[in-house]
């Protein structure tokens, strides 16, 4: 156990986080100590979204990611591995690396030249043999590389820490859900692409207001984003009332849709649980572009035919610590000091999906999410003006109320693994303040994993092993 922080009134972070009582101070959100402890125990140890292979499919093609506050290189080698580097120069930390993405040979420094293969090694030093008199060992000075990298299902994660569990461990149960938001629509794994280049923009709030809300407070919807429900925005442009909303349409299918976590791990999401096996039906959603629909319902089609024995529970679910994956959208938020966070966007579109298909997919998206989507919009509101609005001396004596479904959670044996509540609780919420403490106390992840790795069965075949 490393030192907790000690803060106001000496309270130590379970005081600060009481999730029986379902009041969580204000402090965890805004204080600089506390913050800085996160880097160090959340964002240098858990595994993170990098990005997908397919931002990088020839040899030395790279594209910079973040992990935590810091900058990362995703790239392939010329012997087509892919390596995750963070970018700073090993002579004197310059940023060697100044381009969202490109191609290339070798990495060269712009301040003194130092190069790097795409491999990482430090491979040029400009006057090596004049000035070092051929002394420096190379070797000791290649590029910074994470401890651990996993490429799943075509979705690229790394983590800093060499003890992190496997990454299909770290997920736990809810393996089977991100493997399937990698799917196409047709539900062959591996088989979307992103679109490039991703979202990127600063939003002055605290990473915990929107990373432990998103897939985690649907109460939000109605209030917050009433005025684009009637606004057509969604691919039928339709406004809601007529037949459309904000989001695609969803043929009738019997299930029932709840909040679904696993405490112990920190995911959550929203998830429905069939009733009947096989993908739903698909229902005519791009009115306004010919064409759109006739691709999604042949592979609807085909995806009903893979699945046709298998219950599906679906969706879409917030990977600890700060991701949240959909099957077409990835939002991921870093932290940027206690009060910036940086929102990243990036989106999955079929990969062998026709022209006409993704750029109806890319526009809807445009208009949807991100830093002028409609809908992000409305939430950035909402955790920019909540930030400064707890700051104040008088605000910080007054709790946040986490008690949505406090008491009322359950497990379901289709689920295995799962805790569910009613599909508006706070029980995901809840779920990531637990993994937050657990984090934040833990001095290594020998405390953190397993906790009780036979809860979490594993489903190694796309669903949740309910038949
Ligand atoms: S800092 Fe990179 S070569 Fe000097
Ligand atoms: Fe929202």
């Amino acid at each position: 156990m490393v030192s907790i922080i000690h803060s106001r009134g000496d309270k130590s972070l379970r005081q600060l986080v009481d999730l029986e009582k379902g009041l969580v101070s204000r402090e965890i959100y805004v204080n600089e100590a506390i913050y800085q402890q996160e880097l160090e125990q959340v964002f240098a140890r858990a595994w993170l979204f990098i990005g997908h292979e397919s931002q990088v499919p020839k040899m030395g093609d790279f594209v910079v990611s973040r992990m935590g506050e810091e900058e990362v290189i995703l790239v392939r080698d010329r012997k087509n591995q892919l390596h995750v580097f963070l970018n700073t120069c090993r002579h004197r930390g310059m940023k060697f690396c100044r381009y969202d993405d490109g191609n290339t040979l070798v990495f060269t420094c712009p301040f003194h030249g130092w190069s790097y293969d795409t491999d990482g090694r430090l491979v040029g030093v400009p006057y090596f043999e004049a000035s070092y008199r051929g002394v420096l060992d190379k070797s000791q000075f290649g590029l910074a590389e994470v401890a651990q990298m996993c490429n799943f299902y075509g979705s690229i994660w790394a983590t800093w820490d060499k003890k992190a569990p496997p990454f299909e461990d770290y997920l736990g149960p809810y393996a089977s859900t991100v493997q399937r938001c990698f799917q196409s629509s047709a539900g062959e794994d591996n088989g979307v692409e992103l679109f490039n280049p991703a979202n990127k923009w600063r939003i002055p709030t605290n990473w915990k207001f929107p990373g432990f809300s998103f897939d985690g407070d649907s109460a939000h919807g109605a209030m917050t984003h009433r005025s684009i429900n009637v606004a057509a925005i969604g691919p039928q442009g339709e406004a809601e009332g007529s037949g459309g909303s904000r989001h695609g349409v969803s043929a009738p299918f019997p299930s029932t849709g709840y909040e679904m976590c696993i405490p112990e791990l920190g995911h959550g999401g929203h998830n429905p649980i069939f009733e009947l096996p096989g993908a739903a039906p698909y229902a005519d959603t791009w009115q306004t572009v010919p064409g759109v629909d006739d691709y999604y319902r042949k592979t609807r089609e085909l995806k009903q035919e893979k699945y046709k024995d298998e219950y599906l529970h679906g969706g879409s679910c917030l990977v600890w610590p700060n991701v949240n994956i959909q099957p077409q959208r990835i939002l991921i938020w870093h932290p940027h000091g206690v009060g910036v966070t940086e929102s990243w966007r990036q989106y999955p579109v079929d990969r062998d999906a026709p022209k006409l298909v993704k750029d109806a997919q890319r526009r809807y998206m445009m208009r949807y999410g991100g830093p002028c989507g409609l809908t992000e919009s409305d939430d950035m509101e909402n955790w920019n003006y909540a930030f400064p609005a707890s700051l104040g001396t008088i605000a910080q004596r007054l709790p946040y109320n986490f008690q949505n479904g406090v008491g009322f959670a359950h497990t379901d044996e289709r689920v295995p693994g799962m805790t569910l509540n009613y599909r508006i609780a706070e029980e995901n919420q809840r779920a990531r303040l637990n993994r937050w403490l657990d984090f934040m106390e833990a001095g290594s992840w020998d405390e953190l994993y397993p906790i009780n790795q036979a809860a979490y069965p594993k489903s190694a075949n796309g669903s949740n092993g309910h038949k």
